[in-house]
C-alpha cells in the first residue's frame, strides 16, 4: 500500500520516465522499451492519478488530450513578430541575396544554414521554467490563435525540456508543424472509407488538425513538427543558429535532420539543388530551402524589413504546377454511396507525369472555388499525391461559363441523393445502387480485407451488370462456367478466380469485418471488434453500449456497427455468408465460456497484477459490463488499493465486494507472474 507521499514520488518517477522514452521514440527514433513495457509505465501512472486526481498536473503525459473542446481560439500576441521570408527562385537570386548582405556588412565573411522549408503551419511554442504553457498559430504574423490544448496532443512536441533551456523562465521557439505523407494517405484512406470527405493535401490536412475545436480529434492525426528558431529567450543563451538547433534537440525537441552547415554560397546553392531533387522520397513535403546566416550577431545588425527578415531567405523549388481547362466534372459513387466529384482535364504535362483528372472533394470545394465548364485552372501534384485544383483562372473562363450544380440523383442509379445536415457529402441512398456494390465488392476482396486475387475491376464490373452477384455472399456460388462467359476471362483464369474465393473463405472475422464496408469500422476497428468478440454471433447480439465499452473504439462506431447489423438485408447477407461455409469467427479466441454474462462490475482503487484496461477487456469478454459508478444494479465491486469513496457506496448498498486476488480468480487469471500484455486487447499503441 502506497501512502500519499509515496504515490506523490512515484508518479514523478513515471513522468519523467514517460518523458524520457517519448523522446526516444518521438524525437530521436530510437525507443529503448518495447511498447508493452511502455504501456505499462503509462498504465501505472494512469491508475495513480485516478486515485490521486489532485496530483495530476497539466503537463504530466497523461494530459496530452486533457482539453474540452472549444467555440473559438483565442488570439494570442506573439513575443516576436512572425514573418514571412523573401523568395529565391534560383542560384542567381541566391547570389544576389549575399551581395545584399555583404552592402550591408561591408567586409563580413558569412557562414549559412540551409533547412528543408517543410511546408506545413508555423506555430509558436512558449515555456516557462521548461514546461509548456501556450502554442499559437502563425495568424497575420502579429497575432496568432491560441491552439494549446491541440498542440498537446502532439507526441513530439515536449511537455517539460531537458537541460539548460528548461530552466529559463521564458522561451518562445518556432517550428512547422506537418503531416508526414504515409500518414496522410492514411488518414485519407480511412475518411474515404468512413464516407467522409478527403484532405487534397498533408498540408490542408494539417491545418485542418491543427484548427479542430475539439482535441480529442486532433490527437487521432497523426501530426508531426520540425523546430527551427528560438524567437526569445531570457537571457538569449546562443551565439549563432546552429547552436540553437543543437540547443533545441538537446532540450529535447525534434529538429530537421537534413539541416546542415554550410560555409559559402556555393555550397548553399548545392545543398538547394541536392535536396530538390531528393524531395520525393523526403516523406513529407518540402517546398524550398530556407537559408540562414549563421551568426546570430551578423543578424541582429542586419535586422529585418516589415515582411522578413533581412538574415534569411527562402529558396522555392520549382513549382509542380500547371494550367489546364476542364473539360467536365464527374461523380464518383463510392462503397458507401459517397459521390466525390472529379474535374477531367486537357491531359497536361506535371513533373514527368501526364495529369487528365483532379479531385474536386466536394461540393463545398467546388462551389469555393467556383469551378466551372471550360475553366483554366491551376493544378497541382505534390508528391504523388492526386493531383487537385489550386484555383480558376478568371482571367481565362469562356463567357457564359456554365455553373456546376451538384447532381440530386446518383449517377449509377439514377436513385436520388441527399447531402446529410452537417456534412460535406452527398449520398446515394440506393442500397442496391450498382456502383456502389461495384465499390462494395472490391473493397471486400482486397488485400486487407478478403484477400481475394484476381477479382478486379473488369471482372466486378460484369458481374454486377449481369447480375450474378447482388450480395457479397453470391460470390461464393459463382461456377467456372458462369465465370468463363464473361468477357476477357478464359477457362483457366476463370478456375483460379473461383479457386481464390473459395480460399478467402477462411480469412478469419477481423478481415471479414473490414470487408463488409460497414461505415467507420476500418481495419482497425475490425480488428479490435473480432478480438474483443470472437465471433460474429457475439457482436450480432452486442448493444452499442457494449461495443463501446471495448477500449479504442469510439461511440461513433458503436453506433453504425449496431445500425449495420439491425438492418434484414445485412443479417440476411450475414446468414448467406454462413451457409456458404465463410469463417465468422477468430482464430484463437474462439466461443469461450460467458461466466459473467449479465454481470455489472465497478473497479476502484489501484490493481496490482493486472491494469485497469485489461481488467475491463476481460469482464466484457466474458460477458459481463463495466460501469463507473455503484449502484443497486452493480453485482460486484472490484476493490483495489486505496479504493475510497465506491467502496463505501458498495457497503452502503450491500453489494458483493471482491479484493484484486477474488477478482482474479473470478475472471480466471492468475495473480503471478504478471500476465504478458496483448496489443489486441486494447492496448494504448504508439
Ligand atoms: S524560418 C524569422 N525555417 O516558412 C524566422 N521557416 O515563409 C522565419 N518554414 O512562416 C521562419 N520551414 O512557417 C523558417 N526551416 C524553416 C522553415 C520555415 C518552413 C515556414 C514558416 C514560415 C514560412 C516563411
Amino acid at each position: 500500500m502506497k501512502t500519499k507521499a509515496e504515490a506523490a514520488r512515484r508518479i514523478e518517477e513515471l513522468r519523467e520516465l514517460i518523458h524520457h522514452h517519448d523522446r526516444l521514440y518521438y524525437v530521436e527514433n530510437r525507443p529503448e522499451i518495447s511498447d508493452a513495457e511502455y504501456d505499462r509505465l503509462v498504465r501505472e501512472l494512469k491508475a495513480l492519478e485516478e486515485e490521486y486526481p489532485h496530483l495530476i498536473t497539466p503537463d504530466s503525459p497523461t494530459q496530452r488530450v486533457a482539453g474540452q473542446p472549444v467555440e473559438v481560439f483565442a488570439s494570442v500576441e506573439h513575443k516576436v513578430a512572425m514573418l514571412s521570408l523573401d523568395n529565391a527562385m534560383d542560384p542567381s537570386d541566391l547570389r544576389e541575396f549575399e551581395a545584399r548582405l555583404r552592402r550591408a556588412l561591408p567586409g563580413a565573411a558569412f557562414e549559412y544554414v540551409c533547412e528543408p522549408k517543410v511546408d506545413g503551419l508555423g506555430v509558436a511554442l512558449l515555456y516557462e521554467r521548461g514546461r509548456f504553457v501556450r502554442g499559437a498559430t502563425r495568424g497575420d504574423g502579429r497575432v496568432g490563435e491560441d491552439i494549446t490544448q491541440n498542440l498537446r496532443t502532439v507526441k513530439s512536441i515536449p511537455l517539460t525540456l531537458r537541460g539548460k533551456l528548461g530552466e529559463l523562465r521564458e522561451l518562445e521557439v518556432r517550428g512547422e508543424v506537418y503531416m508526414p505523407r504515409a500518414a496522410f494517405q492514411k488518414l485519407n484512406t480511412e475518411l474515404e472509407e468512413a464516407g467522409e470527405s478527403t484532405f487534397a493535401n498533408p498540408r490542408n490536412a494539417a491545418a485542418g488538425a491543427v484548427r479542430q475545436k475539439d482535441p480529442a480529434v486532433t490527437a487521432k492525426r497523426p501530426l508531426d513538427i520540425f523546430l527551427y528558431h528560438v524567437s526569445h529567450a531570457d537571457p538569449f543563451p546562443f551565439k549563432s543558429h546552429w547552436e540553437a538547433l543543437e540547443g533545441l534537440r538537446a532540450a529535447g525537441f525534434r529538429t530537421n535532420p537534413k539541416s546542415k552547415r554550410s560555409p559559402d554560397l556555393e555550397a548553399v546553392i548545392g545543398y538547394c539543388q541536392a535536396l530538390e531533387v531528393e524531395r520525393d522520397s523526403l516523406g513529407y513535403d518540402a517546398d524550398g530551402v530556407v537559408v540562414k546566416v549563421n551568426s546570430l550577431e551578423q543578424q541582429r545588425r542586419l535586422g529585418a524589413t516589415a515582411h522578413h527578415p533581412r538574415w534569411a531567405v527562402a529558396y522555392k523549388f520549382a513549382a509542380r504546377q500547371a494550367t489546364t481547362r476542364v473539360l467536365s466534372i464527374e461523380i464518383n459513387v463510392g462503397k458507401t454511396g459517397a459521390l466525390t466529384p472529379a474535374a477531367v482535364l486537357e491531359p497536361v504535362e506535371l513533373a514527368g507525369v501526364t495529369v487528365s483528372r483532379a479531385s474536386l472533394h466536394n461540393e463545398d470545394e467546388v462551389r469555393k472555388k467556383d469551378i466551372r465548364f471550360g475553366d483554366t485552372v491551376l493544378i497541382e501534384r505534390a508528391g504523388d499525391v492526386i493531383p487537385y485544383v489550386i484555383q480558376v483562372i478568371l482571367s481565362k473562363r469562356p463567357p457564359h461559363a456554365k455553373r456546376f450544380v451538384f447532381p440530386d440523383h446518383c449517377p449509377a442509379c439514377g436513385a436520388r441523393a441527399y447531402r446529410p445536415e452537417g456534412e460535406a457529402i452527398w449520398r446515394c441512398t440506393n442500397a442496391a445502387c450498382p456502383a456502389q456494390l461495384k465499390e462494395r465488392l472490391l473493397h471486400f476482396g482486397s488485400r486487407r480485407a478478403m484477400d481475394i486475387e484476381h477479382l478486379g475491376e473488369a471482372v466486378v464490373g460484369q458481374l454486377v451488370d449481369r447480375e450474378l452477384v447482388r450480395d457479397f455472399a453470391d460470390l461464393y456460388h459463382l461456377t467456372v462456367e458462369q465465370l468463363a462467359g464473361l468477357e476477357r476471362l478464359a477457362e483457366k483464369s476463370a478456375s483460379n478466380l473461383v479457386e481464390a474465393i473459395q480460399k478467402s473463405k477462411t480469412r478469419g472475422l477481423a478481415r471479414l469485418l473490414n470487408g463488409l464496408g460497414i461505415r467507420y469500422v476500418g481495419e482497425r476497428a475490425a480488428q479490435l471488434l473480432a478480438a474483443h468478440f470472437g465471433t460474429m454471433d457475439r457482436i450480432l447480439e452486442a448493444t452499442e453500449a457494449q461495443i463501446g465499452e471495448i477500449y479504442g473504439i469510439g461511440p461513433q462506431i458503436a453506433q453504425s456497427v449496431v445500425k449495420f447489423f439491425s438492418e434484414s438485408a445485412n443479417r440476411k447477407t450475414i446468414a448467406r455468408l454462413r451457409a456458404a461455409g465463410v469463417t465468422l469467427k477468430e482464430e484463437g479466441i474462439g466461443e469461450g465460456p460467458r461466466p459473467l454474462a449479465g454481470k455489472s462490475f465497478v473497479l476502484t482503487g489501484g490493481l496490482k497484477a493486472i491494469a485497469r484496461d485489461e481488467a475491463k477487456d476481460l469482464i466484457i469478454k466474458l460477458g459481463g459490463r463495466v460501469t463507473g459508478s455503484v449502484s443497486k444494479k452493480t453485482d460486484y465491486v472490484v476493490l483495489g488499493e486505496d479504493p475510497g469513496s465506491k467502496a463505501d457506496d458498495a457497503r452502503r448498498l450491500g453489494i458483493r465486494t471482491l479484493d484484486e486476488a477474488e477478482f482474479l480468480k473470478l475472471v480466471g487469471k492468475h495473480p503471478l507472474p504478471p500476465h504478458p500484455t496483448s496489443p489486441q486487447w486494447g492496448e494504448e499503441k504508439r
